[in-house]
């Protein structure tokens, strides 16, 4: 029985969601083990498209059992609007999903002192603006409301108000505005809607797997934007790379049999930060035209760049990928060149570690090498062999450079439009 992550291994936005959903028939429970409602996921189930922001792609797939992990950091007030979206989809969400009573809640009042950063064009590294980082903030701060105190009933406007007061006091001195009234009514009365789907999740966890049920484990953002392992500080608050989710869910290492990393053909980035390969020029602007990359939370349009192979080759070190999924492939149909960015310089010498300072990753120069594109259309196709040539080698060429087996090909934005390899390691990991 393998119990799997499944995480972006770029900046995020690698199609996760579509893919999640697409193994989600062969799980029991999917879960998420970070973020907040930063992440978008897109699902097509034939013309219907769904977006989720914090609860798992695999609540679409019904009996299946979805699970927001204790590493997540929850809006109750848009986890009603999620739930409420698909439901009036037909979604059976408080039938499936359950919450961990240990997961962190977002107040109006985290949002209200992320402002003191992002209003400052020094500072701000282009977030979500949800409240994430200062939620997570107050977790590892140790004065964060989790969802457990949020249902307790006696004790939750005590643990409010004294945060809030703090926070308006931090605002104050920022010149910032108080824009968090009417908070503890309004948050009693979700808390009751969540109260029957709330519970220790790290037990439900325990017990799935003494009954041998299968686990997928639903990364967010990507390792990129992993607080630790990313472009620090252009990153998100969360861990989002593979040791995430067991801090994230209360799984332990040895319960988990396989790790598969998500990229894009390409690579793209929203926000701020250090982008080595990244195209400013037309062809850039080709990509984000033929792939609609904008970002599905905030709608901004999404940097652009080429297929980063000392990037991902870092990412599978860190997460420990047994197998990657490329996704996107069609958007790279029609170019003649397909250039790959296949090194690092800094300051004129090839370096062969991502660098960890600010300085250092801003002043890498990308080395680029050209792959023959490939004219015949590869959208849709669903069988490697039939893949034009040249996109085959396109394949073989990241599988060789990265050291990491291509184990699934996505060729378009529904569920059908992709390829499992046969005889991969994917392959018997997903018990295909
Ligand atoms: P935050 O997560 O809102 O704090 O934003 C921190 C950084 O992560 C910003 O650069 C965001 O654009 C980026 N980010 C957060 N969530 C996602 C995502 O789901 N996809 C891509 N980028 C994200």
């Amino acid at each position: 029985m393998s119990n799997l992550i499944v995480l972006g291994a770029q900046w995020g936005d690698e199609g996760k969601g579509k893919i999640v959903d697409l193994f989600s028939e062969r799980f029991d429970i999917i879960a998420r083990y970070q973020g907040g409602h930063n992440a978008g996921h897109t699902v097509y189930v034939g013309e219907q498209k769904y977006v989720l922001k914090l609860i798992p792609s695999g609540i679409l797939r019904s009996g299946r059992v979805a699970v927001i992990g204790n590493g997540l950091v929850i809006d109750p007030v848009a986890l009603m609007a999620e739930i409420e979206m698909l439901e009036e989809l037909g979604v059976d969400v408080r039938g499936q999903l359950k919450i961990s009573n240990r997961a962190h809640v977002i107040f109006p009042f985290h949002r209200m002192v992320e402002r003191i950063s992002e209003d400052s064009p020094e500072k701000a590294i282009g977030t979500t603006s949800r409240g994430i980082g200062p939620a997570y903030e107050d977790k590892i701060g140790r004065r964060g409301i989790r969802v457990a105190d949020l249902l307790d009933r006696d004790n939750f406007k005590a643990h409010y108000t004294g945060n809030q007061q703090d926070k308006r006091k931090i605002a104050a001195a920022f010149g910032i505005p108080a824009t968090d009234d009417d908070v503890l009514a309004k948050y009693a009365e979700i808390a009751e809607k969540m109260r029957p789907m709330v519970c220790d999740t790290a037990a439900l966890f325990a017990a799935a797997i003494r009954a041998g049920k299968r686990i997928m484990l639903e990364g967010a953002q990507g390792t990129m934007l992993d607080v630790d392992h990313g472009t620090y500080p252009y990153v998100t608050s969360s861990s989002a790379a593979s040791g995430g989710a067991c801090t994230g869910t209360g799984i332990p290492p040895t319960k988990i049999h396989g790790v598969l990393g998500v990229s894009k053909a390409y690579i793209t980035r929203v926000g701020g930060g250090p982008f080595p390969s990244e195209d400013l020029g037309e062809r850039g602007e080709f990509i984000r035209k033929a792939g609609n990359e904008y970002g599905s939370v905030t709608g901004r349009p999404r940097r652009c760049g080429w297929f980063d192979v000392p990037l991902l080759r870092y990412t599978a070190d860190v997460n420990g990928f047994d197998s990657l999924i490329i996704t996107k492939l069609d958007v790279l149909d029609g170019l003649d060149q397909v250039p790959v960015c296949t090194g690092y310089k800094i300051d004129g010498k090839l370096v062969e570690e991502m660098p960890a300072s600010q300085s250092a990753l801003a002043r890498i120069e990308p080395v680029f090498e050209s792959l023959p594109g490939w004219s015949k259309p590869t959208a849709g196709i669903t069988d490697f062999n039939k893949l034009p040539a040249e996109a085959r080698g396109y394949l073989r060429f990241l599988e060789e450079r990265t050291g990491v087996e291509i184990g699934c090909v996505s060729t378009g934005p529904e569920r059908n439009q992709t390829m499992v390899v046969k005889g991969s390691r994917m392959e018997k990991l997903l018990g295909a």
